[in-house]
C-alpha cells in the first residue's frame, strides 16, 4: 500500500493525512476484493523497517490501526470476513493488540473470505522466526533432526494456514518487493501500478485482476504441460 506520503506531499499536507486517506482505500479494497470473489487478501500495513520512521509517524499509524479496528470490526463480522495477522504482532502497543485480538476472535469462525494484515512484518524476520520455532521443535523431538522439506518448513512460517498469493500488487510506481512474502511469492504474478495508494480504487483492483487472468502461469513447467490433458 505504497504512496501515502507522496499523495500527502503533492497536496501540501502532513504525511499522516496520506495514511488517513489510505485507510479509506483499505476499506474500499476490502469490499472490492470480496465483490471480486477474492478469498484471501493480504495488506502490507506496517513493516518491521517502518518502525524506524519518525516516532510521530509510527504513533500515528498505530492510532490509525486502532481507529480502523474499532470502526471496521462490526463490518467484518457483518460481511463474514475472517481477520488474521502475520508479523511480530506481540511487539505492537497494547492499544492496538487488544482490538486486534478482539477482531480476530470475533471473526475466527468465518471461512469464505480472509483478510490478512501484515503488521510489524518482514519476510526475513519471518524466516528467522520460522527457523527458531523449527529448531525448538527438533530439540523437543517433535520434528526429525534431518534437513526439513519445504512442506515442513512452510508449517513454521506465519502463513502456514494461508495459501501462497497468486497476485501481488504494488502501488505508487515503485518496482520492488520490499521484504514482502518473499518465499510465498515464488510463483506469484506481479502488477505494478503508478497509482498512489490513496487513489487506488475497486475498479483499479479489477483491472489488475483482469491483467492477472490473462497471464499464463507455468510454475517452471512448459506451456504444454500446463494444458489440461486432452486439450
Ligand atoms: C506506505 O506509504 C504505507 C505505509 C507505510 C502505511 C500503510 C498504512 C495504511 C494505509 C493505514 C493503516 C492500515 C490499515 C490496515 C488500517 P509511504 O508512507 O511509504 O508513502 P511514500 O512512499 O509515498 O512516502
Amino acid at each position: 500500500m505504497d504512496g501515502n506520503g507522496r499523495w500527502a506531499k503533492q497536496r501540501g499536507l502532513p504525511r499522516l493525512e496520506g495514511h488517513r486517506r489510505g485507510v479509506e482505500t483499505v476499506r474500499e479494497i476490502i469490499d472490492g476484493a470480496r465483490e471480486l470473489g477474492i478469498r484471501y487478501l493480504t495488506l502490507y500495513a506496517f513493516s518491521v523497517e517502518n518502525n524506524r520512521r519518525p516516532q510521530d509517524e509510527v504513533g500515528g499509524l498505530m492510532s490509525l490501526l486502532e481507529y480502523f479496528l474499532d470502526r471496521e470490526t462490526a463490518t467484518l463480522v457483518k460481511n463474514q470476513v475472517r481477520l488474521l495477522t502475520i508479523g511480530r504482532t506481540q511487539e505492537l502497543p497494547d492499544f492496538v493488540r487488544r482490538p486486534l485480538e478482539r477482531a480476530i476472535q470475533a471473526t475466527a469462525h468465518f471461512t469464505e473470505h480472509t483478510l490478512i494484515l501484515a503488521l510489524n512484518y518482514g519476510a526475513r524476520t519471518e524466516l528467522l522466526d520460522a527457523v527458531a520455532a523449527y529448531s525448538r521443535a527438533v530439540a523437543a523431538g517433535a520434528e526429525p533432526a534431518a534437513a526439513p522439506s519445504w512442506e515442513t518448513l512452510n508449517r513454521y512460517l506465519y502463513t502456514a494456514a494461508i495459501p501462497d498469493p497468486d497476485l501481488v500488487i504494488r502501488t505508487s510506481g515503485e518496482m520492488r518487493v520490499s521484504n514482502f512474502l518473499l518465499l510465498q511469492s515464488a510463483y506469484a504474478e506481479y502488477v505494478f501500478t503508478p497509482t498512489l495508494w490513496p487513489d487506488f480504487t475497486k475498479e483499479a483492483l479489477a483491472v489488475a485482476v483482469a491483467d492477472y487472468a490473462r497471464r499464463e502461469r507455468r510454475f517452471g513447467l512448459t506451456s504444454e504441460q500446463m494444458k489440461p490433458s486432452g486439450a
